[in-house]
C-alpha cells in the first residue's frame, strides 16, 4: 500500500529550464516561452493519490501527460519539484537507489507492450522479476499467478505471436503484478485495443484494482474510460492540470470550456448520480404532484415518490421511475430518511450540456422548482 504524490512538478525542455521555471512562476505563459524553442511540457503539478486509488490524467495530445507519468517514476527528472513515493523524495535519490525504488515498487505499462517474441507467455509475465534477480521457481510460481490474475490462466506456454492484441496487453499486465509493484503507471495502456476488448480491460483492471488495491495513476485521451476507471481525473491543459476532482465534479462544473469541450460527448446518465443531482427536499414542499397530492413535508415526498434510491444510484435508472407518477423520486440515506429529491427536470437537466466554470448552483437547483409546480 503505497501514497503518491507530487508537489509543483515541472518539466521543462530547452536551453535554460531552471530560468524557465522562475518566468512560468512570475506568470509566463507556455507560448512565451515556446517562442525561445523552451517547450514547458509540465507546469506546477501537483496532486496525491492514496492507496488503493486509481489516479486518471486526461488531456489532448500534446498536454504533458507522458511527461509527468515519467517524472512520477525517475525515468525522467523534473526541472523543480518532488515527488514523494511512501514518504521518500524520489527526486533526491541517487540513480542507483532510484533504479533499486523502480525495479521493486513500480511498474510501467504502456499502449504498445513489448513482448520479447522468443520467450513464452510465462518467461514473458516473469522478466520483471528476472531483472530483480528472483529464482526460477520462484519467479515461475509468481508470473503463474500473475497470469491467471489477468485472465491468461493456460496460456503460460504459448509464444507472444500466438495471442491477439490484447492478450498481449494481459501478458504485460501480468507482467506488473507479478513483481509486487505497489504503483502502476499505465501510459494510454487500453488505447490500441478494440473496444469490447477494451472495456473487458477496464473491467477486469477494476476487478484486480479491489482485491490487490495498488497505486495506479493511468493515462487516457478517452473521456468515458477516465470516468469508468478514475477515483479522481486530473484533466491537463498545455501542461497545466487544469481541473482536478471526481468524474461527478468534472461533469458537474467543468472549469472551463476546454474541460466542457472534452464531456460534451460522455453518457452523462451512467456517471451521475442522483446524490450529485438532487436537490433538496425544501424545494418541492408545498407543491403538488400530477394527480393534485400535496407535497407539505418530508413524509408526502416519500410517500408519493415512484422509488426511492440510495444517493450513488447513476441516473440511468432513475427514467423509468421518473416516467412513470408526477411526483419526484426521493433519494433516501442508509436508514431510509430522505436527503433529498430528483424531479423530471432534475434529470433532464443534468444530461443537457452543463456551462462551463463558474456556476453557481448544480444543475437540479433550478430544474426543480419547475417540476415541482407539475
Ligand atoms: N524529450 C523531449 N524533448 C523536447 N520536448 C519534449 C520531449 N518530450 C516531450 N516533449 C514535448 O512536451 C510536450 C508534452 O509531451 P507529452 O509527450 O508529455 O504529451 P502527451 O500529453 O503525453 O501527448 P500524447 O497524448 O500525444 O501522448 C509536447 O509539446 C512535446 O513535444
Ligand atoms: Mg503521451
Amino acid at each position: 500500500m503505497s501514497r503518491l504524490q507530487a508537489d509543483h512538478l515541472y518539466k521543462v525542455f530547452g536551453r535554460r529550464p531552471e530560468e524557465a521555471v522562475r518566468r512560468l512562476e512570475g506568470g509566463a505563459g507556455r507560448d512565451e516561452l515556446r517562442a525561445d524553442g523552451t517547450t514547458a511540457a509540465v507546469i506546477d503539478a501537483s496532486f496525491a493519490v492514496e492507496p488503493g486509488q486509481i489516479f486518471v490524467v486526461m488531456g489532448l495530445s500534446g498536454s504533458g501527460k507522458s511527461t509527468l507519468l515519467r517524472m512520477l517514476n525517475g525515468l525522467l527528472e523534473p526541472t523543480a519539484g518532488t515527488v514523494l513515493f511512501d514518504g521518500q523524495d524520489l527526486t533526491a535519490l541517487s540513480p542507483a537507489a532510484l533504479r533499486a525504488v523502480r525495479a521493486s515498487k513500480i511498474s510501467m505499462l504502456f499502449q504498445h507492450f513489448a513482448l520479447f517474441p522468443h520467450r513464452s507467455v510465462l518467461e514473458n509475465a516473469g522478466y520483471g522479476l528476472e531483472v530483480q534477480g528472483v529464482a526460477r521457481a520462484e519467479r515461475d510460481r509468481r508470473a503463474t499467478e500473475a497470469l491467471e490474475l489477468a485472465g491468461l490462466k493456460g496460456w503460460e506456454k504459448s509464444w507472444p505471436d500466438e495471442l491477439s492484441g490484447g492478450m498481449q496487453q494481459r501478458v504485460g499486465l501480468a507482467r506488473a503484478l507479478a513483481t509486487d509493484a505497489d504503483l502502476l503507471l499505465m501510459d494510454e495502456s487500453f488505447s490500441a485495443l478494440d473496444p469490447l476488448i477494451r472495456r473487458d480491460m477496464q473491467d477486469q483492471l477494476l476487478e484486480l484494482q479491489k482485491r490487490l488495491k495498488k497505486t495506479i495513476v493511468f493515462i487516457t485521451h478517452d473521456l468515458n474510460e477516465a470516468m469508468r476507471l478514475g477515483d479522481r481525473i486530473a484533466v491537463m491543459r498545455d501542461g497545466r492540470i487544469v481541473q482536478l476532482g471526481t468524474a461527478e465534479d468534472i461533469l458537474v462544473t467543468p472549469a472551463d470550456d476546454y474541460v466542457a469541450s472534452f464531456i460534451q460527448d460522455v453518457d452523462r446518465s451512467r456517471v451521475l448520480t442522483a446524490g450529485a443531482v438532487m436537490a433538496p427536499p425544501e424545494t418541492v414542499f408545498g407543491t403538488r404532484t400530477d394527480d393534485g397530492r400535496e407535497l407539505s413535508d418530508a413524509r408526502d415526498v416519500l410517500d408519493a415518490a415512484p422509488a426511492a434510491v440510495p444517493e450513488d444510484t447513476p441516473l440511468i435508472e432513475l427514467f423509468t421511475p421518473s416516467s412513470t407518477g408526477g411526483a419526484p423520486v426521493a433519494v433516501t440515506d442508509a436508514d431510509g430518511g430522505l436527503v433529498g429529491v430528483v424531479t423530471r427536470a432534475t434529470l433532464l437537466a443534468a444530461l443537457g450540456e452543463p456551462k462551463a466554470a463558474a456556476r453557481d448552483t448544480v444543475p437540479g437547483a433550478s430544474g426543480s422548482r419547475v417540476t415541482a409546480r407539475a
